[in-house]
């Protein structure tokens, strides 16, 4: 089984999806982590060097070489879907899922964090509230083509949820 994991930036998807392979006992992959790791080279740096399009080919690659693996969990970029044909890509080789959350919910939890996003950088409050309110309409399209949906709004309940679902048995 592969099971990869959709949504905004912001939306839980590397937590959910490393609590989900620790206890499915499946490799865990960070896209973002993969394509750092093969470039030698941040995602802010690979932005800043080559721009957006030469990233998002790197992504599309690195997302290919995911969809061969057997019995993983991936956690995609928040762009990884809404780009080329990814999400028929990974519909058809994966099981996605969608963590679904609130404007709101992403705001407070963008604010908070810690890890360097190039689409974010040096926005106030106001205006990130503005880009994710935009962006994720723009976006949802892609996002809701995932085969399940989970309300990320309540991640400890979602990943919960989640455990129990691919944990169950076959009937
Ligand atoms: C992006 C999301 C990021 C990363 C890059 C672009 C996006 O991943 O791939 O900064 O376009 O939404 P996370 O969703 O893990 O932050």
């Amino acid at each position: 089984m592969r099971l990869f994991l959709v949504g905004f930036m912001g939306s839980g998807k590397t937590t959910t999806g490393r609590k989900l392979a620790r206890h499915l006992n499946y490799e865990f992959y960070d896209l973002d982590r993969l394509i750092e790791q093969q470039q030698e080279q941040t995602i802010p740096a690979i932005f800043e060097e080559v721009g957006e399009t030469a990233f998002r080919r790197l992504e599309q690659q690195v997302l290919h070489q995911l969809l061969g693996h057997e019995n993983v969990v991936v956690a995609t970029g928040g762009g990884t879907p809404c780009f080329f044909d990814n999400i028929q890509k990974i519909n058809a080789a994966a099981t996605s899922i969608y963590l679904q959350a609130s404007v709101h919910y992403l705001h407070y939890r963008l604010l908070q964090a810690k890890k360097p996003r190039p689409l974010l950088r040096n926005k106030t409050s106001t205006e990130l509230l503005a880009y994710i309110e935009s962006k994720l309409s723009q976006r949802r399209i892609f996002y809701e083509q995932a085969h399940l949906t989970v309300d990320a709004n309540r991640l400890k309940h979602a990943r919960i949820e989640l455990l129990k679902f691919f944990t169950r048995p076959a009937s």
